[in-house]
């Protein structure tokens, strides 16, 4: 084994064990987590509490109203780690988006939209109540499916790429973020939907796809895509990569509406709106000066 491997090794455990902590993964912590402030900060930070996709499953079966699963589920999946990303997601948090991509779609008869990385799809369910002349919702995301195995004492955690996402032993979760994909054979599958969306609007799953990679083959009229397109997760190059190949998934004169909540925008949100024209995507509009804007404004730079 080389030396830099052996270096790099005290750093993953390190990094290892920040992540990871104790999964009580039950309705009470859940509940004392949507209290935010102080409580959640000490139950985070200083007990180290974390959730597992066990908490996903348990809350499913829990013989409570569908608002109250449907918080809780909100609430579990957003401290939920998978990889490269957390889950965080929340109800009517794309207020400024939404009210964009509404004022589109008034201009069209009827619409076929895109959501890209929606999470549990919590963020998308007021515009999916509110569109009046939606023909079709395809909701998306790299991680729509879990996986579990095991008995209850020791439970062995994929992530929707069948990567080792994590061990729970004896209710201490241990998240490791392994990045070879393996077999999912025997697993139980654990769905991200949140119950609100099966439940009330009659959504049968959350499709796979990389915003990266990935391509519909009956493109629409809108894609959404919040919280995603972020420098936190993604480079200049991949960014850019992303939007080339979103366009590929959208009408002629079809948009892409990237969208991103932050305290520091005024509102707390910011979005922009790029156009389809031939194979540019050139910027309609924006609003709160999106962090990833610059590089798709300009005359013909920031073009894909
Ligand atoms: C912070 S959540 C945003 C959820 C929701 N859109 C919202 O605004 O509340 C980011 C989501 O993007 C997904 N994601 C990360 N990389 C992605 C990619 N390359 N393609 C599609 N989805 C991705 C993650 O799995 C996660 O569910």
């Amino acid at each position: 084994m080389k030396s830099g491997t052996l270096a790099f090794i005290p750093h993953r455990i390190g990094q290892m064990l920040r992540k990871s902590g104790p999964a009580p993964d039950c309705a009470l912590f859940l509940r004392l987590m949507l209290k935010d402030g102080k409580l959640k900060t000490f139950l985070l930070r200083f007990l180290r509490l974390r959730v597992s996709p066990d908490a996903l499953l348990r809350i499913r079966r829990m013989p409570l109203p569908l608002e109250e699963r449907a918080r809780l589920f909100c609430q579990a999946i957003s401290l939920i780690n998978v990889n490269e990303t957390y889950k965080t997601t929340g109800r009517d948090r794309t207020r400024l988006a939404d009210k964009a991509i509404l004022k589109l779609a008034a201009c069209k008869d009827a619409v076929r939209l895109l959501d890209i990385g929606v999470s549990d799809g919590s963020a998308s369910l007021t515009l999916l109540s509110d569109l009046p002349n939606l023909r079709e919702a395809v909701l998306t995301d790299l991680h729509p499916l879990l996986y579990a195995w095991g008995p209850r004492l020791f439970r062995v955690f994929l992530d929707g790429q069948q990567r080792l996402l994590g061990i729970k032993l004896l209710g201490l979760y241990i998240i490791l973020s392994f990045t070879t994909p393996r077999s999912a054979q025997g697993f139980e599958t654990i769905s991200t939907l949140n119950p609100l969306l099966s439940e009330r609007l009659g959504i049968a799953a959350i499709r796979p796809f990389n915003a990266l990679c990935d391509r519909l083959s009956k493109p629409v009229d809108i894609i959404k895509c919040a919280n995603v397109l972020n420098r936190a997760y993604f480079s200049e190059a991949d960014l850019r990569t992303a939007v080339a190949n979103l366009a590929l998934s959208l009408v002629e004169a079809g948009h892409l509406v990237i969208s991103q909540n932050n305290a520091r925008y005024t509102g707390g949100e910011a979005y922009f709106i790029l156009k389809r024209q031939g194979p540019d995507m050139v910027l309609e509009e924006e609003q709160g000066g999106h962090e990833v804007l610059r590089l798709f404004q300009g005359d013909g730079e920031g073009r894909t």
